[in-house]
């Protein structure tokens, strides 16, 4: 966690292991399991039940769980992708698609 947690890449652990989870739905699909992504960071009420349960010290952040289990049924693949919210080479700001929102943070 030392190393996870220094500077400047100190945000860094939530992209490798959000890519690990992924890497863990896609072996479970390889194997034909069913599985499902559960979100706990950042919400605490969510992360501190789990925290008893599994017996997860202070020091370790559980950024999700992962459900692995037989499917109870098999869905058609489809596709929540938006083309009005990809952007290719360059960003557009005349393409008004509401990316901006009050919350957001300014780096
Ligand atoms: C970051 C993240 C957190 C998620 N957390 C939950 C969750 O807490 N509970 C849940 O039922 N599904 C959760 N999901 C699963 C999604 O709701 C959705 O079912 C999943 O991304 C599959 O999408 P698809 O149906 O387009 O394949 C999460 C997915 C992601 C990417």
């Amino acid at each position: 966690m030392d190393f996870a947690f220094s500077e400047p890449s100190i945000d860094y652990w939530i992209q490798e292991c959000s890519a690990a989870t992924e890497n863990i739905l896609l072996a479970a699909a390889g194997l034909g399991l069913g599985s499902i992504w559960i979100g706990l960071y950042p919400l605490p009420s969510k992360i501190k039940p789990v925290r008893k349960i599994l017996n997860i010290p202070e020091h370790v952040i559980p950024l999700g769980a992962v459900y692995v289990g037989y499917a109870g049924e098999i869905k058609e693949p489809r596709t929540q992708y938006n083309e009005k919210v990809v952007y290719w080479q360059q960003y557009d700001p005349a393409r008004k698609h509401r990316a901006r929102h009050k919350n957001m943070k300014k780096l």
